[in-house]
């Protein structure tokens, strides 16, 4: 089996270790838009091309054979690469164009919940202009919105009041600059409690859950500054989170169900791939923040190092429709992942920087994200550098050793201490 691997960050790295770790017998490819120093040593050829350049994605899907591509980034799903991969009868992990929706547009999710009267939402109202904002502002209330610009924005286009907008006045001048970006943007209530993710295998019909897992999407120590792609993530031995009930689980259970069901009769057609849920704890119960429809980064770290089973067979049988709840295992561990950002990251970030893992001691438990290899030197490029895994018996456990490895990458790097720590994964409980 020849399996393309599309995309090239710490995400698309631990897909290809884990496809290269299955009793499958295969051959591994990759089409990413730099030469990942990790994924290079996995693969038998490597491409450097944009992954949302359809045509030069097929060109070497072709060329190489491929039977089963799995895709890591939104952006190619958006642009239908998955559709074309079909089309060429070629086994593809990762939802077609049309059923992304779920995650290239927050409008076309919020508007599908509201028509099916899905549980979970939160009063929103979609903007094409500023006519109408001041008003929908005003009636939310002072601190109590959130901004979002529709389309993909690597989880940088959400602005939260009290965090990064000051007042009405300041949000309204967002939503202007927005419009005259020529951005479409929700607003709606914000949302206050521990965020999770939960992310499933759905082969069409089935959801089949992967234990939770929780992201930290500010940039800095407490959950404050900037929103980032992630800057690390925690999962628990018993495969819930220390804050969930039962019932939250089944609330959330439910959302999902309920949303797949919708998306399907939306579209007529069925979604396979990996559902991932972004859900909020609050005290009035679960709501949904919003879905992705590929593996998180970094939650899939945290779920990879884990998994228990034959990836490359859980990938054709989701592709395939039909995939059994026993094929995909955990093993009951925890896990803790913290990445190193540039210095800057995320708003002026230090670019091309030398580092150094030569004194990590589990090099087999770090993933490089935004790194190249020029001739055995490892630059920082300037995005979400190396990621390491801590793995235990307890969080306590995985993240002092997630905590002790990560100080080992050397370079002008950051990474957030607390990250798992569960005096600060919490202190959003109020
Ligand atoms: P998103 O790109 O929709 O995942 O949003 C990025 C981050 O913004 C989330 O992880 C939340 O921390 C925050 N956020 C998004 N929507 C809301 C909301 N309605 N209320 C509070 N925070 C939100
Ligand atoms: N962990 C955030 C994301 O993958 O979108």
């Amino acid at each position: 089996m020849n399996i393309l691997i599309v995309g090239s960050g710490a995400r698309e790295h631990i897909l290809a270790k884990t496809c290269f770790e299955s009793p499958t017998p295969h051959r591994l490819f990759c089409c990413g838009n730099s030469m990942n120093p990790g994924i290079k040593k996995l693969v038998a050829d490597y491409a450097v091309v944009e992954p949302s350049d359809l045509d030069q994605v097929l060109e070497r899907a072709l060329l190489w054979r491929i039977d089963l591509a799995v895709i890591g980034p939104e952006a190619p799903l958006e642009k239908g690469l998955a559709d074309r991969l079909e089309q060429h009868g070629i086994l593809t992990v990762g939802p077609k164009q049309k059923l992304a929706r779920l995650e290239t547009s927050k409008a076309f999710t919020r508007d599908l919940f509201k028509r099916y009267q899905i549980p979970g939402s939160p009063k929103y109202q979609y903007f094409k202009s500023l006519a109408g904002v001041q008003k929908f502002l005003e009636e939310l209330g002072e601190g109590n919105y959130v901004v979002k610009a529709d389309g993909l924005m690597g989880g940088k286009g959400v602005k939260v009041a009290g965090d990064h907008l000051q007042n009405i006045d300041e949000a309204f001048l967002f939503c202007e600059q927005l419009v005259q970006s020529g951005r479409t943007f929700v607003i709606e209530e914000k949302l206050v409690g521990p965020e999770f993710s939960w992310l499933h295998f759905c082969d069409g019909e089935r959801l089949i859950p992967m234990p939770m897992v929780q992201d930290h999407k500010r940039a800095f120590v407490g959950d404050t500054g900037p929103n980032t792609g992630g800057m690390g993530s925690y999962s628990d031995a018993n495969h819930s989170l220390p804050f969930l009930t039962p019932t939250d689980l089944e609330a959330a259970r439910v959302i999902n169900q309920q949303a797949i069901q919708a998306l399907q009769q939306e579209c007529g057609e069925s979604y396979r791939g990996i559902l991932y849920g972004s859900f909020i704890a609050t005290q009035n119960g679960i709501y949904l923040i919003e879905y992705n429809t590929r593996f998180g980064d970094p939650e899939v770290l945290n779920l990879l190092s884990i998994f228990d089973g034959d990836f490359v067979q859980v990938c054709v049988d989701m592709a395939r429709g039909s995939l059994e709840p026993e094929s995909v295992r955990f093993k009951s561990l925890a896990t803790v992942c913290k990445y190193a950002v540039p210095i800057g990251y995320p708003d002026a970030p230090v670019t091309n920087q030398p580092l150094s893992i030569e004194k990590v001691q589990h090099p087999d438990q770090l993933y490089f994200g935004a790194v190249n290899d020029l001739d055995g030197l490892l630059v920082a490029t300037g995005s979400r550098a190396v990621a390491v895994v801590g793995i235990g018996a307890s969080i306590v456990e995985a993240e002092k050793r997630a905590e002790e490895e990560i100080c080992r990458v050397e370079g002008e790097l950051f990474h957030r201490e607390d990250i798992g720590r569960l005096a600060s994964s919490l202190s959003k409980l109020g």
